[in-house]
């Protein structure tokens, strides 16, 4: 295991890529399965879950294949073929490591007729059930058995066939795996209360792209007419949303100025809104985003929800910059039951946070200083990072395979705009 050793302090200043979305990559390869042409996706990010997946595609018979990207397009270009599909199992051992895993259950219960996934269980932030995804492919005519530890659906004979998807939620998974299974499915499929996210109008454009008719993208709504096979395709990843805004808070939160190349201000309108309330500019150029720190941050009041308000996944972050504001934030967690893992970490370094149920109250002090903090998952491993930068004397941040999971080339991006930091092996 690796650990980060920042030694904070340094103003940061300059300009960073942002790669492609995580969130978009993984609802992105296993629309693969939904063909027996080639899709090449392009501009994916260099991360640990993306190979994970990868790996799973090709336990199930998906080919992967590594092209030659254009000199201008830092991402991976990376050309899937599902022509044959050796297995409709996705196994335990590989879903134990990415719960993400679960969206190939709709693309290959549609392409094949059944799939078997192992249950992804829970993770630090949730125990993250996925009964939403299941109720949707049974509005599509699967039939869904669970068993010791694996959820079996089967398509009735002639096929999946379109329905009616009330979720109950506006889950983004249970839209990917429903969206996903009713492009084959005979007829029309209607997703009511459908998630909104940004990574979910990437998927309508992909799926698109390989002959999908979808209407109602970015809404609420979605209604897509099945087909009976779907084209190869190529297709570019949106830039990554929540990369985009870790880096922004890493710039409030050292009084920095940096520009964020490809982040694009449409996908961050929320979070756009509250840094400009406390007190930080974000300006939107045909590069990306310009940020700005204007001196002492103001305290915030948010509160996380589902797309179009303020994203659950900048929660961590956003509490780091916040413990250095001009008075008390509050901030409340309204999708997980547990995504205040750093709370604790945070508090190790001087931070002032007291949490009760879903609310955390942030009381800004002066300084953080540097101490040894564990990451227990993706963001909280930004938040500390983050509070590194601006922290006084040395951080180091161990189990920093969490960051590996999200965050693409993180030390070198910070190093390149003046932060202090390098990797160890904890060896
Ligand atoms: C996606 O997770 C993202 N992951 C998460 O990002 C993100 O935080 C989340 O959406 C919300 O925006 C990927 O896209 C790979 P949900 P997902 O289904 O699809 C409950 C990151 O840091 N729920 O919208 O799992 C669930 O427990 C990760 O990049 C059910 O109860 O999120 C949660 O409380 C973390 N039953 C809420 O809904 C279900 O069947 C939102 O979950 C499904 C979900």
């Amino acid at each position: 295991m690796d650990q980060i050793i920042i030694r904070g302090g340094n103003r940061l200043s300059g300009r960073v890529p942002i790669s492609g979305a995580k969130n978009a990559a993984l609802t992105l390869l296993p629309c693969a399965l939904l063909s027996d042409q080639p899709l090449t996706l392009r501009n994916l990010p260099r991360l640990a879950d993306v190979e994970g997946f990868g790996h799973l595609l090709n336990e199930l018979g998906v080919s992967t294949k590594l092209e030659r990207g254009r000199a201008e397009e830092p991402g991976r270009v990376i050309t899937l073929n599902a022509a044959d599909i050796a297995s409709t199992v996705a196994p335990y051992e590989m879903v134990r490591k990415m719960r993400a895993s679960i969206v190939v259950l709709g693309p290959l219960l549609a392409r094949a007729g059944e799939a078997t996934v192992s249950l992804p269980g829970g993770c630090a932030i949730g125990n993250r059930p996925i009964d939403f995804h299941l109720k949707a492919l049974e509005a599509l005519g699967a039939t869904i058995e669970l068993a010791a530890g694996y959820v079996k659906a089967t398509a009735p004979k002639g096929g999946l066939v379109g329905g009616r998807v009330v979720l109950p939620f506006p889950s983004v998974g249970a839209t990917e795996n429903a969206l996903m299974a009713a492009a084959l499915a005979k007829g029309e499929s209607v997703i009511e209360n459908a998630a909104r996210e940004p990574e979910i109008i990437d998927l309508c454009h992909c799926l698109i792209a390989m002959g999908s008719m979808i209407d109602g993208i970015g809404s609420d709504r979605i209604a897509i007419q099945g087909r009976s096979a779907l084209n190869g395709a190529e297709y570019r990843v949106m830039p990554d949303r929540i990369e985009a805004g870790s880096y922004a808070c890493a710039a409030a939160i050292t009084g920095g100025e940096l520009t964020l190349v490809g982040a694009r201000a449409a996908d961050l309108h929320a979070v756009i809104e509250s840094f400009a309330e406390a007190g930080v500019a974000i300006t939107e150029t045909n590069e990306g985003l310009d940020v700005k720190a204007n001196g002492k941050l103001r305290p915030l009041t948010i509160s996380t929800a589902p797309y179009p308000a303020f994203p659950t996944d900048m929660q961590a972050q956003f509490m780091a910059m916040l413990c250095l504001a001009d008075g008390a934030s509050v901030l409340t967690e309204t999708i997980f039951e547990n995504r205040y893992m750093h709370v604790p970490e945070l508090g190790r370094m001087g931070a002032d946070i007291q949490v009760r149920g879903r609310t955390a109250v942030v009381r800004g002090v002066d300084r953080l200083v540097g101490a040894e903090v564990m990451a227990t998952d993706l963001r909280a491993s930004m938040s500390l990072v983050l509070a590194g930068l601006a922290a006084e004397g040395e951080t180091r941040v161990h189990r920093v395979y969490h960051l590996d999971r999200g965050y693409e080339r993180l030390e070198e991006k910070l190093s390149a705009v003046g932060a202090d930091i390098e990797r160890r092996s904890e060896g």
